[in-house]
């Protein structure tokens, strides 16, 4: 895969998708998004990737938003295709990616930099990395998620704060508040990401990708969590995963999941 604004690395089960304008502190821009959509679905088509590490290139942002420059002249309709756009090709695929998707945030995470880190499954940051949905400063709101999943994961009262004031908080503040769930020094953010990664890689691949639906359901109004759970559990009954991880206890060994 070539790429003009992201880079994409694979090492054995593990992928990392690094957002690579340091220069414009990796702010998405249409390119990126696109090639962020088209590298996402290939590495889901990938049966090796077991988990992939999201990250920003540079030790100063991990993204500090959608990219100003290319929406300060948009209408009304432009806007909204906008944030439709983008909520429907990058933010809504990588929530819904089979595969576990970890935002390491090593620096800024402001505006859709934080959206997007909060459509992945799960977050860890960098003890420099500063976060927050700067957009009514702009005279816009969060448009790629950000008024959803900021207060699932914060609560809602929280979630207003920082929207209205659109300021920033320390990965200490945002760890005291679930936003992320580890922070680290800089230089041990990324072995860290590997640590976890490789503890994720241990199980079954295809548990966890019924895990990640079943989870999300709970936050869809349109169809019961429960139910989804009780037919991704029930679909588990019928995978070699699910035999390999039964057999392996009773036997006393480690399992040896083929993934399917
Ligand atoms: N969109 C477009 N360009 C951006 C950008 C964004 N969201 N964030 C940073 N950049 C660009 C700057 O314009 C600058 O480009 P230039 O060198 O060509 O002028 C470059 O990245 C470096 O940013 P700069 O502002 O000089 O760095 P800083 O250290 O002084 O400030 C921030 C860092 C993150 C506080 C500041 O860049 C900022 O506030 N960015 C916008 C954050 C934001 O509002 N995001 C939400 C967008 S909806």
């Amino acid at each position: 895969m070539k790429f003009q604004n992201i880079l994409v690395t694979t090492n054995n089960n593990l992928a990392q998708v690094t957002i690579n304008r340091p220069k414009k502190l990796n702010a998405l821009n249409k390119v990126t998004i696109e090639e962020l959509h088209e590298a996402f679905e290939a590495l889901e088509d990938n049966e090796n990737i077991k988990v992939i590490l999201l990250t920003g290139s540079g030790e100063k942002a991990f993204v500090a938003g959608a990219d100003i420059s290319e929406f300060a002249n948009f209408s009304v309709n432009e806007g909204s295709s906008l944030a439709r756009e983008g909520q429907e090709m990058l933010f809504n695929f990588i929530e819904n990616l089979s595969i576990p998707v970890i935002a390491v945030i090593n620096g800024f995470a402001l505006g859709g930099g934080l959206e997007l880190a909060m459509s992945c499954h799960f977050r860890i940051a960098s003890d420099n990395a500063k976060m927050g949905l700067p957009e009514v400063s702009l005279g816009v709101i969060p448009g790629y998620g950000g008024t959803q999943r900021l207060p699932q994961l914060v609560g809602k009262g929280k979630a207003m704060e920082l929207i209205m004031t659109a300021g920033m908080i320390t990965a200490a503040d945002a760890l005291n508040c679930g936003l992320v769930n580890h922070v680290t020094t800089q230089e041990d953010l990324q072995s860290l990401a590997e640590k976890i990664a490789g503890k994720i890689m241990r199980n079954s691949s295809v548990a966890i990708s019924g895990a990640i639906k079943a989870v999300n359901a709970n936050f869809e109004d349109s169809v019961n969590g429960f139910d989804i759970e009780i037919n991704e559990f029930g679909n588990c009954f019928g995978t070699e995963d699910f035999k390999e991880g039964t057999t392996a206890f009773l036997e006393k060994r480690k399992p040896n999941f083929p993934g399917a």
